[in-house]
């Protein structure tokens, strides 16, 4: 296991680049659980060499309060990273290494990705993500790259910027790892209370049960049908219910037959912001 602080520390392990090695690379902003590993063994079992980010990138908070509350504990992420592999390379920079002058952020066309759902509700946070996801590929240079389907959106829109870019890494989108309750794995679960933790299971609960009305309802009735079980939920409060095209991640009226759609959702608990999706057909 090797940390490295500074991109220069970063290039150090990774140049001169040995024939044939493909080098795999997982970015997170750390607090890792069970589904950033499951994103770092996939890495680990496809590529010779693994590098993983650990950055809480500022540009993409719209919320100065959450950037402040965002866990921050390498030391555990070193611990637990470990217990998959001793040969991994952990790349820990200071916002002032990342962003070498100033705190800035990029501005993107993702053809209208990043104008819905996430996009809608938190100013600038697709820029901020593509800025500093921009920035780690150009650094790491990996063969292929790891994201998890929880943010299936911010798959949707750095599998475009690798397009429009032309950045040479293939995007690997890995599935939801959830807790036992349902409840989608996210490092903002830690701050829910115990109860109502146990209670934000219900966000899969509605899910699960939209899929199936989805077979043989329009999208407007499974809308209108997940709005009405929010309101009878005093823990929980929805932000949006959506059921759209995966390809544009444009909202839909009618289904139209051969096309993938998946539901997404956003919800409150406690004050904390909680999202997750699947797939519907
Ligand atoms: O998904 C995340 O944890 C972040 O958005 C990412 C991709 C590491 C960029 O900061």
């Amino acid at each position: 296991m090797v940390l490295v602080t500074t991109q220069q520390e970063l290039l150090s392990q990774l140049i001169p680049r040995q024939k044939n090695q493909k080098i795999g690379f997982v970015p997170t902003m750390g607090a890792l659980h069970a589904g950033h590993l499951s994103l770092v063994s996939r890495a680990i079992s496809e590529n010779q060499k693994v590098v993983v980010s650990i950055f809480v990138n500022p540009t993409q908070f719209d919320n100065k309060e959450d950037l402040k509350k965002y866990p921050k504990t390498l030391e555990a992420d070193i611990n637990i990273l470990s217990t998959i592999s001793k040969d991994l390379v952990i790349f820990a920079p200071s916002v002032k290494d990342m962003y070498t002058k100033t705190v800035a952020t990029k501005s993107y066309q993702f053809n209208g990705l990043d104008k819905v759902m996430e996009g809608a509700f938190r100013d600038d946070h697709f820029n901020g993500v593509g800025t500093i996801v921009e920035a780690l590929l150009n650094l790491v240079q990996p063969d292929r790259a790891y994201f998890g389907e929880k943010d299936f959106q911010q798959l949707q829109i750095i599998k475009k910027m690798v397009e429009l870019h032309k950045i040479p890494v293939e995007i690997i989108g890995c599935p939801i790892v959830r807790e036992s309750s349902g409840l989608a794995m996210s490092s903002r679960n830690e701050r829910l209370s115990k109860l109502v933790r146990k209670e934000a299971s219900f966000i899969y609960k509605i899910l699960e049960q939209a899929k199936v009305k989805f077979g043989t309802n329009s999208a407007k009735y499974v809308k209108d049908w997940v709005t009405a079980q929010f309101q009878t939920n005093a823990y929980l409060k929805l932000e949006y219910f959506e059921i759209a095209d995966v390809r544009t991640l444009k909202s839909i009226d009618k289904k139209i037959k051969n096309k993938k759609y998946r539901a997404f959702i956003a919800v409150y608990a406690d004050g904390i912001r909680l999202i997750d999706n699947i797939a519907l057909n």
